[in-house]
Order: structure tokens, then C-alpha cells, then sequence
């Protein structure tokens, strides 16, 4: 089963009036796959992860979660199918403690006290996080609270994790850190879709890359390939170093 189709986007597009912010997308990920989505300001990543966790229903084209159409489905009802995502503007409760924000996760699936509790404690020892969960989120650094985010998709047992530029503002022993912690979900089995301004983090994964630009995917490919295309050295790194 290791070769399953894990997440598939077919021709996916989304229209917000006269923009076409997604452009008939296609592509398709293994269980176990990791894929970085890169792309100027405006490109569409962020739409593409609302299409796939269901923020955004599709203006056309379907997204296939495990050999089902899944285009129909509520933000909710992905989740219990295993669609995790953190979002690039912070969802964390400020108020409530790091525990806390993990065991709203963990309820979706255990719906006593202690259970969600105990799962939500081993989620935050998974991503390094165990120490400070009486700690209220606010007070966490940006750093912890990025492993938050990620630990609040991790609680909903999720199979797919999405995260969405989960490196923005970090410094580089922060972004090594994260970069670790990502490789070793991976390692554990879980299919991630990466979207990441920080070219340097693409490299260090290694893995397929695909670029957007205006909703459209201009390459696909490993990222020694993809960022030496002289479409994405324009689209992208030109635009950039404007
Ligand atoms: N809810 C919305 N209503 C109208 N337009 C939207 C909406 N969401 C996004 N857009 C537009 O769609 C385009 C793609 O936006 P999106 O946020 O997906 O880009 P992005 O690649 O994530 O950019 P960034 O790197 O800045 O996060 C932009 O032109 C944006 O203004
Ligand atoms: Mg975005």
C-alpha cells in the first residue's frame, strides 16, 4: 500500500470574481511523499491548501483524498479523514496554555478528558514542546509557537500535514530546528505538502518541488532542477530580488 495515492489535485481551480487565484492544478502524492510549493507573493499556495483542507469549495476540479473525491467535504470532515494544516496567520489561543490548545485537537477523536489530555502531552513531546505545556501560548517565542501550530495538526491524527510557511520570521538555528522536525514526521510516515519562501529550506529537503506563479504551476521537479528553470529564476527569484 506504500504506493497509494495519498492527496490528488485534478485541474483544480479557484476564481474569486475576475482573479484566477488557483489555475487548473494538477498533481498527485504517494503516502509518505514530501512536496515543497513555492511561488512569489500572490502566486495561490495558500488557496491551493484551503481547495485541498476545504476552507474554499473548488470554482472547477476535484481534489481525491485516498482514491476519493473529497471536494464536497467540510473543513471538519477532512480532518477526520487525516488532513492536518497549520495556517500562515496563527490560529493558537493566546489565552490558553500550550496543553490546552493540543487537547482541542486531540477531543476530535478521544472525547474524554484525560485521553485528550494524555494524547495532547504526547503530541507536545513529539515536537519538542513537553516542558512548556502549562505555559500560556501567548508567552511562548515564535519559534514554539510555530511547533504549537504544528503539534494542533498533529492532534487530530493527522496522515496528510500542510503547513503553511511555518519558517516565516525564524532564524536560521530555528529554522534548522524545524526543518529537523518536519524530516522526522516524515521519517514516521506522515505525507507532507510544504509551502515555503526560504529557498534554502527547499534545498535542505531534498525532495520534489513544485513553483506557482499567478495560480499556475510553472515547474515540477527535484530542487537542484526547479531552481536553476529560467522561467522560476524570473517569476521567482526575479521578483524577489526587486
Ligand atoms: N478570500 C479571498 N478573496 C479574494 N481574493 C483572494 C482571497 N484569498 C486570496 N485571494 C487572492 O488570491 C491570490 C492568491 O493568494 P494566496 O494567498 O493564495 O497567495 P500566496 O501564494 O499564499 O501568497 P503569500 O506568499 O503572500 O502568502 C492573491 O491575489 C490574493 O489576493
Ligand atoms: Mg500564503
Amino acid at each position: 500500500m506504500s504506493d497509494a495515492t495519498a492527496l490528488a489535485a485534478e485541474n483544480l481551480t479557484k476564481r474569486f470574481g475576475g482573479l484566477t487565484a488557483v489555475g487548473g492544478l494538477n498533481f498527485s502524492l504517494r503516502r509518505g511523499d514530501l512536496l515543497s510549493i513555492i511561488g512569489p507573493n500572490g502566486a495561490g499556495k495558500t488557496t491551493l491548501f484551503n481547495l485541498l483542507t476545504g476552507q474554499h469549495p473548488p470554482s472547477d476540479g476535484r481534489v481525491i483524498h485516498e482514491g476519493r473525491d473529497i471536494s464536497a467535504l467540510a473543513p471538519e470532515q477532512r480532518a477526520r479523514l487525516g488532513l492536518g494544516r497549520t495556517f500562515q496567520i496563527s490560529k493558537t489561543l493566546t489565552s490558553m496554555t500550550a496543553l490546552e490548545n493540543v487537547m482541542i485537537g486531540a477531543f476530535l477523536h478521544r472525547g474524554k478528558l484525560a485521553a485528550a489530555a494524555e494524547h495532547a502531552m504526547h503530541i507536545l513531546d513529539r515536537v519538542g514542546l513537553a516542558r512548556r505545556a502549562s505555559v500560556r501560548a501567548g508567552t511562548l517565542t515564535l519559534s514554539e509557537r510555530r511547533r504549537l501550530e504544528i503539534a494542533r495538526a498533529l492532534a487530530l491524527d493527522c496522515s496528510v500535514l500542510l503547513l503553511d510557511e511555518v519558517m516565516a520570521g525564524l532564524n536560521q538555528r530555528e529554522v534548522d530546528d524545524v526543518i529537523g522536525l518536519v524530516r522526522q514526521l516524515h521519517a514516521e510516515g506522515l505525507t507532507v505538502l510544504v509551502i515555503e519562501h526560504n529557498l534554502k529550506v527547499v534545498r535542505a529537503f531534498e525532495n520534489r518541488v513544485i513553483v506557482m506563479d499567478f495560480g499556475r504551476m510553472i515547474a515540477d521537479g527535484t530542487p537542484d532542477k526547479v531552481l536553476s528553470d529560467p522561467q522560476v529564476v524570473e517569476a521567482y527569484l526575479g521578483k524577489k530580488a526587486e
